[in-house]
Parts: structure tokens; C-alpha cells; sequence
């Protein structure tokens, strides 16, 4: 229930489209039954024998009443046969008209109502995600929350859809149907409509039913999203190892999993409309038994009678789309469950309510036992303890899979600390705010993440200078990508494709390279960010970075110890731990770990 009206809040904005929906399906649902009621008695005026028992078949309640009145309008009625008759062919098409035309705004209405909820779940979600720490999308796969943001959604969008348009309207429907039946003949009424309070079971069993298996079909087309996601991302890879047979086969049987999860909602939603007409045949040989009776007795005209049965057969049309409906909210409700979900998600790496400002950092980054783990138990970082002065160029090296990314990682917060604290200029991380902390780090990463946009708008990217042409071009000439943007087709506004899979390796990280120049910030980070390039254009870049990392401090990850050798500080990872820290002199002079990965690499070159 809390679900219905989570959902129904994002329609609320539009309550008042929503109202004149209704409302034109209040009028439709009167000019409906309008158009069946007005019919049966003036026809068996009109048709009815001769004979002054005959009368108009109002209810019984309302002859005395009327009483002489009524033999008036039946003798109207016969005297002009043929203009009432004419009168009521235009008379029908116009009730007829009217309801199409006041259909049609309602639909209209319904429809954009629950396209703008979609459309506002979405941004809500997309905005949602973005607050989010980097743990919940490394836990998930991307495909996964593609689909929550698209498929899911889609699913939710039905349910709003049906749950504005049809199950609002069917219920006017039914009720006026329900009363013209207790007009016509309210013990036959009572008869018929015995069997009715008994669909509500099996739309309800149905709904449960379809509600979990909703689940699994969403479950399944998430998978199937990542799967085409890693598939069409991964397919240099996939061609180069010949893998296509390999992939299609998976995709297959993945597929096939989704096909057997939609069967078998296929399955309760088929049988549901089969059961009600079952349901409804009881009550309409009901009626037609004992309403023939009825006639018999003479207690039933036999206008009354069709009027009757057609009335109670156009009641099962919206019971049986009611169960139909309540099939699709269920299945929607299972998207707007999983959409929920996330929306519900907080962030790990939560603002302090009273976060402050970071100023400038001017003197120091401190770890302080610094300990961290990705999974509850399973330790990457122990124990890390050193600081760092500004103008200083700490190195961090060790083997593949020490740490290293993982210990600068913590300091834009994209993860906090399991144990331990990290201040800049003695101000512990988690009471300062995201924003000015990360404003003031620089950082190129161990792959790099380039955008689908121009190379001018991937270099000035988070910044708010991004016309300035100028720095743009200085911070390229610095990176030593100029060279090579000029001989691009349109220069720095060249589009540089997804992920920029128009670049070499080289020339993307010499783009994330200028990106951290012209950013300019307090604290820099370079985790492997030479690593594709040759040792000329390496030579080239350090220099520039050489010329960046002055009056910052600066976290230096390389694998090439040749870039290591000046740095101000040495830090040795051993599976997570802090082993050794000094200048390059120094640890060749305690031959520990440090020395022994120098010589490895010197036996290399
Ligand atoms: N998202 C994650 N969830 C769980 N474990 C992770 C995650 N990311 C990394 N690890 C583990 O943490 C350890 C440290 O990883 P990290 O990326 O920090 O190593 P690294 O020193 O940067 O290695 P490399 O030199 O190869 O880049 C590794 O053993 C890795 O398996
Ligand atoms: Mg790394």
C-alpha cells in the first residue's frame, strides 16, 4: 500500500490533469450508461402492444407517481412513431459522439500523467544515483542499473498508466451498471450479481502471483542487459579470442531463462480472463433463467429483459478488465519495487550534516592508521600512518595489488576509512564537504575515463572555465597532447567517441593528463598516469608534470621506478601494510622491499 502511494505522490504535481481526467470519465461512464438506458423504455413504448396494461417500463417505484403522466408520453409516443424514432437515431449518435470526444481528453490526459511520472522517476533516479558512493556501483553490474533506470522504470510507467486510466475508470463503469440493474429489476439484480463478490479472489491470487514472477522477469532482463553491455563493450576481445559463438551461446540461454520467466506470467495472466467469463456465465444463466421466469409471470417486460441481460453482460467487460488491470499494476508494482530500492540506497560515504568548507590545503595530508577493507573482515589496508608536507612528491609503490589505488582512493572519498582517519591540514576528511574537498584534487587515474565530447570539453571537464580556449590549450601544450589534437580532423572540437575509442591509449591519458593541469588543484594524483606512453613522450610529459606537481602535494604511483627516484618521499606497500618509507638513497640503502623491486626492474631493463 505504502508502494501505491509512493507512486501516487509522483503523480500528485498533476493532480489537477487527473482530475479532469476523471471527471471526463465520470461523463463518459453517465453518457454510456445514458445511451443503454434511454433506449429500453421508450422502446417498449414505442414497439410495445396495444392495450392500456402497456405501460413505458419505468421502475415500479415511479408509476403511481408519474401515473396518468405516463399514459400521455405512451400516446405521445405512438402518435409520432417515426420522428421519435428519428429523434432518438441523432439523439444516440450524439451521446455516442460526446462520449468519444470526452474519451479522448481523458486518454490524452492519462496518458501524458503517467509519461511525466516516468519521466520524473527517472531523473530522480538518474540524479539519485549520482549521489551515491563508488562501493554501490562497483557491487553491481552496469547493466543492472541500466535496467533499473530504463526497463524498471518503463514497467512502473504501466502501472501508473493503469492505475490512473483503468482502475479509475472501471469502477465508475461497474457502479453505474450495478445501479441500472437494481433500476431494472432489483431482486433479478441481487440474483445474478450473487456470483460477483467471488472475482475478487482470483484477481487478487492472480495479482500475488504475477507480482513475484513480475520480479524474476525484471531480475532477468537486468542480467540480460549486462550481459549485451559486456558483450558489445568487450568486443575487440571477444573477436580477438574468437569468443562470438561463445557469446552467443550465453546470450541464448540467458535469453532463453527471460522467455521462461515472461511464460510463466503468461500463464496466471492468460488464465485470468478465462476464470471470470466462467464466473460470468454462472451469473448470466442466472439471469437469463430466472428473468425468463420473470417474463413469464409478467412481473418483466421483455424490453426490460434485454435491457437486463445486455446491461449485466456489459458489466463483466470491466470486471474481467479489471483483473486484466490489476495483472499489469502487479507487474508494474515489481518495477516500482526494484526502482525504489535505489531510490532508498543511501550513500556510504555520507556529507557530515554540518560539514564546513575545506580551505585550500597549505600544509599537510596525515594518514593516521589508516585501515580499510572492501568486504566486511577482509583487510586491503592496515595500518597505514605517514604525512605528507605541501610541495611534496610522495611516491607509493609496491607489488600489483598491494593497495596502491586503493590508499589514494581514500583521499577524494571515494571511500572512507574502515579504521583510522585522514586530515588535511589537520582536518579530519569526514568533516569537510564532498564538494570542497574534491575541488581540490587533481587525479588521473589508473584507466582513463574520457568522455563522448569534444577533446576541449574532456580537458575542461568539472570546470567552469570551459570556454577558456587558452588555458585549455596551454594545459594540452604542458601534457604534450597538442601535437596531436592538431592533427585531428576539427582540432580541440573533435568528438572523441564513448569512453574515447577515437584516441590511442597514449594520447587518452595525455587528455586526462592536461584535464588535472588545468584543473590546478592543492593535491594531485597520478596512479599510473604515464603508463601508456613511450619514453620520449614520458620524458616530455614528466617534465610537465614536474613543473605541476611544484607547490602541491602530490601522490605518485608508477610502476617504472625511474619516476620514482625523485619523488620527496618513498612508500613501500607490502600486502596493505606501510613496510618502508624514506627517500630513493635511503631504502637502496636499507635493502629491503624497496631495493629488491629496484634490482627486479633493473635486471628487466
Ligand atoms: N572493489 C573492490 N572490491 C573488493 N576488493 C577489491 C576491490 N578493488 C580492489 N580490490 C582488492 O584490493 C586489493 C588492492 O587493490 P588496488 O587496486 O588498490 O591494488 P594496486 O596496488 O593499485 O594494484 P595495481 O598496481 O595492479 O594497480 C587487491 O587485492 C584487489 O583484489
Ligand atoms: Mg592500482
Amino acid at each position: 500500500m505504502a508502494q501505491y502511494l509512493r507512486l501516487l505522490k509522483y503523480a500528485l504535481p498533476y493532480r489537477g490533469r487527473i482530475a479532469i481526467s476523471i471527471g471526463c470519465l465520470l461523463i463518459a461512464s453517465l453518457l454510456n450508461a445514458l445511451s443503454v438506458a434511454s433506449l429500453q423504455p421508450v422502446f417498449d413504448g414505442l414497439f410495445g402492444g396495444e392495450g392500456s396494461r402497456q405501460l413505458l417500463s419505468l421502475p415500479r417505484a415511479l408509476q403511481p407517481l408519474l401515473g396518468d403522466w405516463v399514459a400521455r408520453v405512451q400516446g405521445f409516443l405512438r402518435a409520432h412513431q417515426m420522428s421519435v424514432l428519428t429523434f432518438l437515431a441523432w439523439f444516440l449518435l450524439a451521446v455516442l459522439l460526446a462520449k468519444a470526444m470526452v474519451n479522448y481528453v481523458s486518454v490524452y490526459l492519462m496518458k501524458y500523467v503517467a509519461e511525466r511520472v516516468m519521466a520524473d522517476v527517472r531523473d530522480d533516479l538518474y540524479g539519485h544515483l549520482h549521489s551515491l558512493s563508488l562501493g554501490f556501483f562497483l557491487r553491481r553490474n552496469t547493466g543492472e542499473i541500466v535496467s533499473r533506470v530504463t526497463a524498471d522504470v518503463d514497467a512502473l510507467g504501466a502501472a501508473v498508466t493503469d492505475l490512473l486510466r483503468n482502475a479509475l475508470r472501471e469502477p465508475f463503469t461497474i457502479v453505474g451498471l450495478v445501479i441500472l440493474l437494481f433500476v431494472i429489476h432489483w431482486q433479478l439484480a441481487l440474483a445474478s450479481l450473487l456470483i460477483f463478490p467471488m472475482t475478487v479472489i482470483p484477481i487478487v491470487n492472480f495479482g500475488k502471483k504475477i507480482r513475484r514472477r513480475g520480479t524474476r522477469v525484471l531480475e532477468r532482463r537486468a542480467e540480460l542487459s549486462t550481459l549485451i553491455q559486456e558483450g558489445i563493450t568487450g568486443i575487440r576481445i571477444v573477436q580477438a579470442f574468437g569468443m562470438e559463438e561463445y557469446e552467443r551461446r550465453r546470450f541464448r540461454a540467458k535469453n532463453s531463462e527471460l522467455f521462461q520467466a515472461i511464460m510463466r506470467i503468461v500463464r496466471v495472466d492468460s488464465l485470468s480472463s478465462p476464470v471470470m467469463e466462467m464466473l460470468e456465465a454462472v451469473g448470466i444463466v442466472v439471469a437469463v433463467w430466472l428473468g425468463g421466469y420473470l417474463v413469464f409471470r409478467g412481473e418483466l417486460t421483455p424490453g426490460a429483459f434485454m435491457g437486463f441481460l445486455g446491461a449485466l453482460a456489459s458489466l463483466y467487460v470491466p470486471i474481467k478488465r479489471l483483473s486484466a488491470v490489476n495483472n499489469n499494476i502487479q507487474r508494474g508494482m515489481a518495477g516500482a519495487q526494484r526502482v525504489f530500492d535505489v531510490l532508498d540506497q543511501r550513500p556510504e560515504v555520507a556529507e557530515h550534516p554540518e560539514a564546513r568548507q575545506l580551505p585550500p590545503v597549505n600544509e599537510t595530508v596525515t594518514f593516521e592508521q589508516v585501515g580499510f577493507a572492501y568486504e566486511p573482515g577482509r583487510f586491503v589496508l592496515r595500518d597505514i600512518h605517514f604525512q605528507a608536507k605541501v610541495g611534496e612528491i610522495v611516491a607509493i609503490v609496491g607489488a600489483s595489488g598491494t593497495g596502491k589505488s586503493t590508499l589514494v582512493n581514500l583521499l577524494p572519498r571515494f571511500f572512507d576509512p574502515t579504521e583510522g582517519r585522514i586530515l588535511l591540514d589537520g582536518v579530519d576528511l569526514l568533516e569537510v564537504t564532498l564538494a570542497s574537498l574534491r575541488a581540490q584534487i587533481g587525479m588521473v587515474t589508473q584507466d582513463t575515463i574520457l568522455f563522448d565530447d569534444t577533446i576541449a570539453n574532456n580537458i575542461a571537464y568539472g570546470l567552469s572555465t570551459r570556454g577558456g580556449t587558452a588555458r585549455i590549450q596551454e594545459a594540452a601544450r604542458l601534457a604534450n597532447a597538442e601535437e596531436f589534437i592538431r592533427d585531428l580532423p576539427d582540432g580541440y572540437e573533435t568528438r572523441i567517441g564513448e569512453k574515447g575509442v577515437r584516441l590511442s591509449g597514449g594520447q587518452k591519458q595525455r587528455i586526462a593528463i592536461a584535464r588535472a593541469i588545468l584543473k590546478d588543484p592543492p593535491v594531485l594524483i597520478l596512479d599510473e598516469a604515464t603508463s601508456a606512453l613511450d619514453a620520449e613522450a614520458e620524458r616530455l610529459v614528466q617534465e610537465a608534470l614536474e613543473r605541476l606537481m611544484r607547490n602541491r602535494t602530490t601522490f605518485v604511483i608508477a610502476h617504472r621506478l625511474s619516476t620514482v627516484i625523485q619523488a620527496d618521499k618513498i612508500v613501500v606497500l607490502e600486502d596493505g601494510r606501510l613496510v618502508e618509507m624514506g627517500t630513493h638513497p635511503e631504502l637502496m640503502a636499507a635493502r629491503g622491499t624497496y631495493f629488491r623491486l629496484y634490482q627486479n626492474q633493473l635486471q628487466e631493463a
